[in-house]
């Protein structure tokens, strides 16, 4: 075992881990942050991520040991300071951009990551990104249109599915 210290959505946090515990099983079962989700044991499902240093990671895929000094943020650390949904994630809930909700976590994250990097994406862009992050029950559609919506985008065009 060896301690880890990272920043968790602005805290500090720190933990006895083993070598191998990766960032996913730290913020779930040492920090209790189980709005990450696992939902795969072969990195595909996208579920699981956060942000590491400001960029989309899946938390499945790294171990607790290289988030050392890193700032991480999940979904926990998302909403606004006065706990209403931030803009992001407002949009999901306007557009029905979830049904069973599981995969939420992660699309909001990775919308976020996407919006960062790229303010103003097409639609295109947007189905590319989420490549890495599947959703059993919406078809993609809405994820897409609030994404859409969340850059300020006018959605009033896109077709309903
Ligand atoms: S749990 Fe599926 S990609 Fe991480
Ligand atoms: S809303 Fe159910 S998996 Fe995406």
């Amino acid at each position: 075992m060896a301690q880890v210290s990272m920043t968790v959505n602005g805290k500090a946090a720190s933990g006895d881990v083993e070598g191998r515990t990766l960032l996913v099983q730290f913020l779930r079962e040492n920090l209790h942050l189980t709005g990450t989700h696992v939902g795969c044991d072969t990195s595909q499902c996208g579920a699981c991520v956060v942000h590491v240093n400001g960029k989309a990671v899946k938390a499945c895929t790294m171990l607790a040991a290289e988030a050392e000094g890193a700032e991480v943020r999940t979904i926990e650390g998302m909403a606004n300071a006065d706990g209403s949904l931030n803009t992001v994630q407002q949009a999901f809930q306007d557009h029905h951009g979830l049904q069973c909700g599981f995969c939420t976590p992660g699309m909001v994250m990775s919308a976020s990551a996407l919006l960062a990097e790229n303010p103003n994406p097409t639609e295109t862009e947007i189905r590319a990104y989420l490549e890495g992050n599947i959703c059993r029950c919406t078809g993609y559609h809405n994820i897409v249109k609030a994404i859409m919506a969340a850059a300020g985008q006018d959605v009033s065009k896109i077709a309903a599915e």
